[in-house]
């Protein structure tokens, strides 16, 4: 049975961003920079790398920035052309070609669910992927390529979903999971942010999906829930009672970077693989560990 291809992807991006306040005041907490991208671009980068042709952003008042990052700036191309810094020009073109971003407006942030449901016109009838920005996976295979594998073979919706400490079960969507093959579950159940006493696992949906236009519906039928919001969780609940649903176990690092210490963790990961800071920045965190007094600053660079 052949499936259709997934060609596109939902980003929403309406949310306020309160755990990293006041950074998130009045900048979008997609556009915070993990070393040198902002948020959202690593996640597009993950989508791009895993087939995605399509991006879709879901979007709210304060973030017409995000807009301007994936569009092309003539000014800056011209600057950067004209002072001959090539491999700049070239990153900066590379980030707003390739792909086709379109934007539409969740007016209310009535939830993660009513966001999703704000892009159906741009999906119609095709299977697509959901990614949420706050969280980024470093992984040798794109978090979201790993599901999209799956859902080839499973041919029904496919969560990203991590083990994730017991007392932490009421941050996320909780999957009542029923093991099939390695790391891959049939989903009997969900429920959305329990008490840990409630929690029927701790297996949390790390906010990658894959999921059929049958959502849509369900989505429209669905009352607020958990925290008076319209949940993606409790559509996908009733979903699973219709068609196989499966849990995929991402094989990567995680790291939720909407939060201040997820954030600060990401960045020096991050900056410790890039291959022209991370020798310094190593360095220089190896003399900071020292015991006090003993620590110096590195060399300081110019751009
Ligand atoms: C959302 C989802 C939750 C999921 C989480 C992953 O919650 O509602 O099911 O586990 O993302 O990050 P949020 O973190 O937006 O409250």
């Amino acid at each position: 049975m052949s499936t259709p291809r997934i060609r596109k992807a939902v980003f929403p991006v309406a949310g306020l961003g309160t755990r990293v306040l006041p950074a998130t005041k009045a900048m979008p907490k997609e556009m915070l920079p993990v070393v040198d991208r902002p948020l959202i671009q690593h996640v597009v980068d993950e989508a791009r790398e895993a087939g995605i042709e399509h991006f879709i952003f879901v979007t709210g008042r304060n973030k017409g920035v995000i807009e301007d990052h994936f569009d092309r700036s003539v000014e800056l191309e011209e600057n950067l052309k004209g002072s001959g810094k090539a491999q700049l020009l070239s990153q900066m073109r590379h980030i707003s070609t390739l792909a086709n971003f379109c934007y539409v407006r969740q007016s209310e942030a009535l939830g993660l669910g009513h966001a999703v449901l704000c892009a159906q016109r741009l999906i119609g009838d095709e299977p697509f992927a959901v990614i949420l920005g706050d969280e980024i996976i470093d992984a040798p295979v794109p978090g979201l390529a790993q599901l999209i594998h799956a859902y080839k073979k499973r041919h029904g919706a496919v969560l990203g979903v991590q083990e994730v400490p017991h007392q932490e079960v009421n941050r996320y969507g909780i999957v009542s999971p029923r093991a099939m093959t390695a790391g891959l579950h049939r989903v009997e159940g969900l429920i959305e942010k329990p008490a840990p006493a409630e929690a029927p696992s701790n297996l949390a949906v790390i906010g990658r999906y894959v999921l059929p236009p049958e959502i849509f519906p369900i989505l429209r039928k669905t009352q607020p829930g958990k925290n008076g919001e319209i949940q993606l969780t409790d559509a996908l609940r009733e979903l699973a009672k219709k068609s196989p649903m499966y849990a995929l176990e991402v094989q990567g690092q995680r790291y939720d970077a909407g939060d201040k210490l997820g954030w600060l963790i990401a960045t020096v990961e991050f900056a410790l693989k890039n291959p022209s800071l991370g020798p310094d920045f190593c360095d220089y965190l190896q003399n900071r560990m020292r015991p006090s007094g003993e620590h110096r600053t590195t060399r300081s660079r110019k751009a």
